[in-house]
């Protein structure tokens, strides 16, 4: 991981490009970096806002030999991989809300988006998008997310190596994808079970069809949300966004 890396001024989007240079037949491990992205996409078709030189705007060609289905745990192995990187760097313990941020302070830092190639019964390639507000101010932030954004910059106070952050993410990300590997998903839900945020806690999830109010009780070894309703039906969530009630 890391030996292959296509750096660009600008892009698009490092999501698009990944998804080329997969389809192209880049081997595992490849990275796109880009210092700014004029198009970049968030989870749902959101834009992203990716800033010149401020942020670590990157996507990941990963190739497990797996199953479609076991897809949505990569994005939890990122998350992880993520938050060990900048407790490593910065000194800062992140959290994370499932299924794809990390928070310092309740506020948003990075945004991770895991998209699939597969062939029938397979996965071809992981593209795994990673947008982290590294050196961001106040000010670098568009309004309609100033309340909810944050920095690396902005909570430690002093500015941060995006070079450094990089490496650490790229090694941590390797060691747990070698445990899921060896291991299976268990010791890496441990793991981000220790960093999550809303288990335990009530939470409204607002999912393609419909809202779901309860309790999370915790992740399953897929990586799917399990929510406790008020009536005590257990509802497994695959892909939502969550609110803390
Ligand atoms: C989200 O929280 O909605 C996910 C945000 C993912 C953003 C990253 S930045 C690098 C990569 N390229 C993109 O266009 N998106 C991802």
């Amino acid at each position: 991981f890391g030996r292959n890396v296509h750096y660009y001024e600008s892009l698009g989007s490092t999501q698009k490009e990944a998804h080329q240079l997969a389809y192209d037949g880049a081997p595992e491990g490849t990275l796109v970096v880009a210092e700014e992205q004029t198009s970049g996409r968030g989870r749902l078709g959101r834009e992203w806002h990716s800033l010149s030189g401020k942020g670590i705007w990157m996507s990941l060609i990963v190739r497990p030999d797996l199953p479609p289905q076991q897809a949505p745990q990569f994005t939890l192995i990122t998350a992880v991989a993520v938050a060990r990187a900048i407790e490593e760097i910065t000194g800062i313990t992140p959290e994370i809300k499932w299924p794809n941020d990390v928070l310092i302070n309740g506020k948003k830092v990075v945004g991770i988006l895991t998209e699939l190639q597969a062939e029938s019964d397979k996965i071809s390639s992981l593209i795994i998008g990673i947008g982290m507000n590294a050196n961001h101010g106040p000010e670098d932030f568009p309004p309609n997310v100033a309340h909810t954004a944050t920095s690396l910059f902005i909570e430690k106070g002093e500015k941060i190596s995006r070079a450094a952050l990089i490496q650490s993410f790229l090694k941590y990300f390797e060691r747990y994808y070698s445990i899921y590997i060896t291991e299976g998903f268990k010791p890496v839900r441990i793991l981000w079970e220790s960093y999550a945020i809303s288990i335990g806690k009530r939470i409204k999830a607002t999912t393609v069809t419909g809202v779901i109010t309860g309790r999370a009780i915790g992740i399953t070894d897929e990586g799917i949300l399990k929510i406790e309703d008020d009536e005590g039906i257990i509802h497994n969530i695959y892909s939502a966004d969550i609110q803390q009630t």
